[in-house]
C-alpha cells in the first residue's frame, strides 16, 4: 500500500504479520529499507528475525538469513522450536560479505528480504582487520545497504550492543540505515520492548511489546494488563502510572520502598527510570512537604521492566514516596500522572484523554491527574477525577484519608 512518508515521497510498505513490529516501524517494513536491531547478547534478536523471516515467507515473501554466528543445524533447531520449520527461509551460515553478495546477485530480483546476523561477524577479506572491528563494520554495512538499495532488497542488520549500550562500531552505522531499532528487556523477566531510535519513514519512540516463551516471542497486543499486579487490596508504596509509549497507553505499577539506613549516604536505587529525576523528586518532597529521607534507603521499581523516560511519571513517583513514607496506601482503583516543577507546582502532560481512556478500559475508576483547562473525557459517574496544583494538594489527600 503506498502511503505519503513524512518526506512525501510515496514509499511501499510490506506487513510484515508481526503487528508489534509493524507497529514500530510506523506501519510496516518500507521496501528496499536497510534496518539496524541492535541489542545485548540473548535478549532475542535472533529468534525475533527468524520469526520475522517465517511470517513474511509465509505471505509469500522470499527471505534468506545469513548468520555468522549460528550453524545453519543450529539455526534449524531454533526453527523447530519456534515451529517455523515447515517454513520456506533460505539459511546461510557465513561471514564473508564478498562471497554473500555475489551469491546474492544472481538471485536478487526475487528477493524481499536479507537477514544479517550480526554485522560484527562479517568480514571483507581486502580490509586488513578483524571482524567486529570499526573499518570491517562500516565497510561491510557500506557493501551490504549499496546492495540491497540498488536491489530494492530490504536489509536487516543485527548489531550486538557494548556496556555502555551503543551499537558496537561507528556511530556512522546509525546514520547508514534508515532505521534504528533496540530490543531490551530486564534481565529476569521474559517481557522484551523493540523501539525506534531513529525511523526515516515514521515515528520514532514508538514500542512494540513481546513475551519471551518457550515457543519464541509471543506479541503482548495489551500490555497494561501484563504490567500490572493484580492486588486485591490497596498496598503501601504502590501506585499505577497511566503513561504513553510512543503511540499508546500503557498502565504500570510503579513501586517503592523507604527503609532506615545506617550509612553516610543512604542507597537510592532504581529499576526502569532515572535516578537523578528521582533525587529530584525526594529533594521536593523535602522541601515541600517535610519528608526528610536523608536518612533512609529509598528503592524505586517499575514494574515489568519497562524503562519509563516520561516526565509525566513524576507524580506517580511522588506519590508512590508519601505513601510509603507515611505508611498510608493510595487505594487501588486510582491511577496517576502528573509533572514535578522544582517549585512543588504540578503540571499537566498531553494525552491526558487516552491515559485515562486506557484506566478505564482496565477497570480504574479514580484518577490524581495535574488541573487541566481542557474538558477532560466525559466519564461521567463512573470516574472520579482529582485535580492537583501542588504537591502540597496531593499531601493533603493523603492526610483526608
Ligand atoms: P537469541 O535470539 O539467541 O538472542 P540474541 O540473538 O539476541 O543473542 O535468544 C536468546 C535466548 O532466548 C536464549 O537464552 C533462549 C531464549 N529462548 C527462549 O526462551 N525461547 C525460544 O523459543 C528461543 C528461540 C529462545
Ligand atoms: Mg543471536
Amino acid at each position: 500500500m503506498p502511503i505519503i512518508s513524512d518526506k512525501t515521497s510515496v514509499v511501499d510498505r510490506l506487513e510484515t504479520g508481526i503487528s508489534e513490529l509493524d507497529t514500530v516501524l510506523g506501519g510496516g517494513i518500507v521496501k528496499g529499507s536497510a534496518i539496524l536491531v541492535g541489542g545485548n547478547p540473548g535478549i532475542g534478536k535472533s529468534t525475533l528475525v527468524l520469526q520475522l523471516a517465517a511470517s513474511m515467507s509465509s505471505l509469500g515473501f522470499n527471505s534468506i538469513y545469513v548468520s555468522g554466528e549460528e550453524a545453519v543445524d543450529q539455526i534449524r533447531i531454533r526453527a523447530l522450536r519456534l515451529k517455523v520449520d515447515k517454513v520456506d527461509i533460505s539459511l546461510v551460515a557465513s561471514s564473508n560479505i564478498t562471497d554473500i553478495i555475489l551469491s546474492l546477485t544472481k538471485i536478487a530480483h526475487n528477493l524481499d528480504l536479507l537477514i544479517i546476523d550480526s554485522i560484527q561477524t562479517m568480514f571483507i577479506e581486502s580490509i586488513a582487520a578483524a571482524p567486529g572491528t570499526v573499518s570491517q563494520v562500516r565497510a561491510c554495512s557500506y557493501e551490504l545497504i549499496n546492495f540491497c538499495k540498488e536491489k530494492n532488497i530490504v536489509v536487516i542488520i543485527i548489531g550486538h550492543v557494548t556496556k555502555d549500550g551503543q551499537i558496537a562500531g561507528p556511530k556512522l552505522l546509525e546514520h547508514m540505515v534508515d532505521t534504528v531499532l533496540y530490543f531490551e528487556g530486564e534481565k529476569g523477566n521474559n517481557f522484551r520492548f523493540l523501539r525506534s531510535i531513529k525511523n526515516r519513514f515514521g515515528a520514532t519512540n514508538e514500542t512494540g511489546v513481546f513475551e519471551m516463551r518457550e515457543i519464541g516471542l509471543q506479541e503482548v497486543k495489551n500490555p497494561s494488563s501484563l504490567f500490572l499486579t493484580h492486588h486485591n487490596k490497596d498496598v503501601v508504596g504502590s501506585t499505577v502510572f497511566a503513561g504513553i509509549e510512543g503511540s499508546r497507553p500503557i498502565l504500570v505499577e510503579v513501586q517503592s520502598l523507604i527503609a532506615p539506613s545506617y550509612m553516610a549516604s543512604p542507597r537510592r536505587s532504581v529499576v526502569g527510570w532515572d535516578i537523578n529525576r528521582l533525587s529530584m523528586i525526594i529533594a521536593v518532597l523535602n522541601t515541600h512537604y517535610g519528608a526528610f529521607l536523608g536518612d533512609k534507603e529509598v528503592y524505586l521499581n517499575i514494574a515489568g521492566g519497562l524503562k519509563i523516560t516520561e516526565t509525566a511519571i513524576d507524580l506517580a513517583v511522588a506519590t508512590t514516596l508519601i505513601s510509603s513514607f507515611s505508611n498510608i496506601a493510595l487505594p487501588k482503583e486510582y491511577i496517576v500522572f502528573g509533572e514535578l516543577s522544582l517549585s512543588g507546582e504540578i503540571r499537566a502532560v498531553s494525552q491526558s484523554q487516552s491515559r485515562l481512556k486506557e484506566a478505564k478500559k482496565m477497570g480504574f475508576t479514580k484518577a490524581i491527574i495535574p488541573y487541566s483547562k481542557d474538558k477532560l473525557l466525559k466519564l461521567e459517574d463512573s470516574f472520579t477525577l482529582h485535580y492537583v496544583n501542588h504537591i502540597k494538594d496531593l499531601v493533603k489527600f493523603f492526610k483526608k484519608k
